[in-house]
This record gives C-alpha cells, sequence and structure tokens, in this order.
C-alpha cells in the first residue's frame, strides 16, 4: 500500500521544539523506524510550514494514495482550505497529533480536519503516527 504522512507548520522543529511537549527525537529519525518496522507499506513524506503547499500535495495524492496521514499542526485549528482539500479527496486521511489537544488550550480543540477525517490519533506522541498506519493494515 501506498501512504504518505503529511507534516505542518513547525513539525520540521520536532526534536529542539518544546521537547516536554513534542519529546526530543526528530521526525527523520523516527520515520526510519516506522520505515523499517513497516517495509510491507511504501511511506512517502512531506512537510511544509506553507498552508498552500500542504493542499497542493494533498490535491496531489489524494486521487491515487492508499492513504494520508496528516498532523497539520497549528493549521488544524485554522484553515478552511485544508478542510475543503480533504472533503475534495477520495483518498482516506487520518488526523494525527502528537499531543492531546484537548488538554490544552481551548482553541486546539476546534479541527477542520476531524468532520471529514477517517479517524483521529492524539496525545501518543510520535506513537501516534505508528497507530494510523496499523489503521491501513
Ligand atoms: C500538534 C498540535 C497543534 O495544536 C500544534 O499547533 C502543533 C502540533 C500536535 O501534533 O500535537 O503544531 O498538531
Amino acid at each position: 500500500k501506498q501512504l504518505i504522512i503529511i507534516n505542518g507548520p513547525n513539525l520540521n522543529l520536532l526534536g529542539k521544539r518544546e521537547p516536554e511537549v513534542y519529546g526530543n527525537q526528530t521526525f527523520e529519525d523516527y520515520l526510519n523506524t516506522l520505515k523499517s518496522k513497516y517495509n510491507n507499506f511504501n511511506i512517502d513524506y512531506f512537510q511544509s510550514n506553507i498552508e498552500g503547499e500542504l493542499i497542493d500535495k494533498i490535491q496531489e495524492v489524494g486521487f491515487t494514495y492508499d492513504g494520508i496521514i496528516l498532523n497539520a499542526a497549528a493549521y488544524t485549528h485554522t484553515s478552511v482550505g485544508i478542510g475543503d482539500a480533504i472533503k475534495a479527496i477520495t483518498t482516506p486521511i487520518v488526523e494525527v497529533h502528537i499531543s492531546n489537544t484537548f488538554s490544552r488550550e481551548d482553541f486546539r480543540h476546534q479541527s477542520y480536519i476531524s468532520p471529514n477525517a477517517k479517524g483521529v490519533i492524539l496525545g501518543f506522541g510520535l506513537k501516534s503516527y505508528d497507530l494510523a498506519i496499523q489503521s491501513f493494515i
């Protein structure tokens, strides 16, 4: 199966960014672990800090890939555009967050992704991505 992990803004800083919330491992490092654990999946990776680039990528893969694992980061809580892109495509999306957004500030309780996601996994640290891949087995 062909999957892609799409990470939104500031997730390129994983490992150095607020380690008490997001841990101290880089995503590239963790991705290597995931790729070898799930070597029967083809797992692409894309990260951008730019909303339109995330939308372009969702459109590009969203009619052919078997699954999208999306952590839209801060855009989760603000982006009507990403929400609409998910509505437009046919590939199922699993929404992922590293932290438990419901135990944090009120503005993180709103998601433009969830209403059109196949499912949501949050709060398990980087392991949330692992659990999301398992949902495609
Ligand atoms: C996040 C949660 C968001 O609220 C935040 O803006 C992020 C990361 C998470 O993975 O926990 O950047 O999506």
